[in-house]
């Protein structure tokens, strides 16, 4: 349902929210013509970077970067309390044109609206590194280092998924300082809240026919690698009694972790999005199975319970065949509620503003997380066609997200939400 008498700033915003999303969808921003692809520090990445460091210098920002290149821009001193906005502008490796990058749009619009109408408000804007995990295979990289949530080891075992280069080489190499990550923690200091705005990438608001959600808490999530080691045999010469085929056990996880979530029912979901057989030939029997792991639920036991069955199940058809299985955890981040108060100020000043909203999980995973860790956090959700998303088919509305922007503006602007005297 389209909301009424709203200031015509919102067509304002819309316009320019479709601009800066065509600029940034443009070749100079992608190193593919198929699919928006932009991993951390490769060119396409910097470029996309750039342009909000130049937008938000033209508004009298001052830009800087982390240790490990977290955008952080702010319109005061550091140590002076400041509203957190942003999102990330890095890409799914089958990436589209909204995920992260609209939410960096429409908190730039912020900060235009914030100049043009003399609001005064001071806001921190930050473009988080990595959300995706596209180039290192660690998803919320950037947003972790700043909430703490990765160690030395941890950064020092990451490479590139593309060429097998260390994390702290290529981080080194883009200009960073990535031995200093422990100072990244201090970007969120200054924060007395932060708002996200991001599509649904899913299809509830879309068959609600409601433009804004509000995001109630963000489901916790566990990525993992089974590495299933078997014999790689000849295909046509090895009787099928006795082959230790890894690509069976793998079959047999996959068909577990579907049948574990569904039995967990609603609000628990387990992917198998990527497998990976070795030699990878034809006529050999697969002796290295790896397979990646996607755990996600708003219940933390649920979540630890379908991670730890899946395990189990793969043990028992790994030994049911001869092989065996390694557990390589990546990360596991337990679900997040969001501030209430902040979520509370959004529902009202999207009333004030005669806009229909709905409280909603989030499947997805986002920095918010991470920031929450730590400073009040809230999401707002805009609509994506059809829930399409990590895909080039992603279509969102420029409209819901300058909605998205207003409700977040006026939210900001209430005291009690600057939660001190700004
Ligand atoms: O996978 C996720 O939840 C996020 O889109 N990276
Ligand atoms: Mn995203
Ligand atoms: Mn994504």
């Amino acid at each position: 349902m389209q909301a009424e008498n709203l200031p015509n700033s919102i067509a304002a915003s819309a316009t320019r929210i479709t601009r800066d999303i065509e600029i940034l969808s443009g070749p100079d921003y992608t190193t593919s013509n198929e699919a928006i692809r932009r991993y951390a520090y490769t060119d396409a990445y910097k470029r996309a970077v750039s342009y909000f460091e130049d937008s938000l210098s033209d508004l009298g920002f001052e830009v800087a970067y982390d240790p490990v290149g977290n955008l952080v821009a702010r319109n005061r001193p550091v140590g002076e309390p400041v509203f957190g906005i942003g999102s990330h502008c890095d890409s799914n490796r089958n990436g589209g044109r909204y995920d992260g990058t609209l939410g960096v749009v429409a908190a730039l619009e912020l900060c235009r609206l914030n100049v043009e109408e003399n609001l005064g408000l001071p806001f921190q804007l930050i473009s988080w590194l990595e959300e995706e995990g596209s180039a290192y295979g660690e998803m919320l990289l950037g947003s972790r280092i700043a909430a703490g949530r990765v160690t030395d080891a941890d950064l020092a075992a990451m490479r590139s998924v593309d060429n097998g280069i260390p994390f702290m080489e290529e981080a080194q190499a883009a200009g960073f300082e990535p031995e200093r990550w422990r100072e990244s923690r201090e970007i969120l200091d200054d924060l007395v809240g932060w708002i996200e705005i991001h599509i649904e990438q899913g299809r509830v608001l879309q068959d609600a026919e409601i433009q804004v959600g509000l995001v109630t808490a963000i489901t916790g999530v566990i990525h993992a690698d089974l590495v299933i080691t078997g014999r790689a045999d000849h295909a046509g010469a090895t009787p099928m009694a006795g082959r230790v085929d890894a690509g069976v056990v793998a079959a047999e996880v996959i068909l577990a972790v579907e049948r574990l979530a569904r039995a967990a029912g609603e609000g628990t979901v387990g992917t198998v999005g990527h497998v990976t057989l070795e030699p990878g030939l034809r006529n050999v029997v697969p002796g290295l199975a790896r397979v990646a792991l996607d755990i996600r639920s708003v219940d933390e036991d649920e979540l630890t319970t379908v991670f730890e069955t899946t395990v189990s199940a793969a043990r028992s058809a790994a030994s049911a065949h001869g092989a065996t299985v390694e557990v390589v955890e990546h990360q596991r981040q337990p679900p997040t509620p969001m501030d209430s108060g902040l979520v509370d100020a959004l529902a009202s000043s999207a009333t004030d503003l005669g806009v229909e909203t709905m409280r909603m999980p989030s499947g997805a995973a986002h920095d918010t997380m991470m920031v929450a860790q730590r400073v009040p956090s809230a999401m707002l959700f805009v609509p994506c066609k059809d829930g399409i998303s990590h895909s080039p088919a992603e279509q969102a509305r420029p409209e819901d997200a300058a909605l998205a922007l207003l409700i977040a503006l006026e939210a900001i602007r209430a005291p009690l939400n600057t939660r001190t005297a700004l």
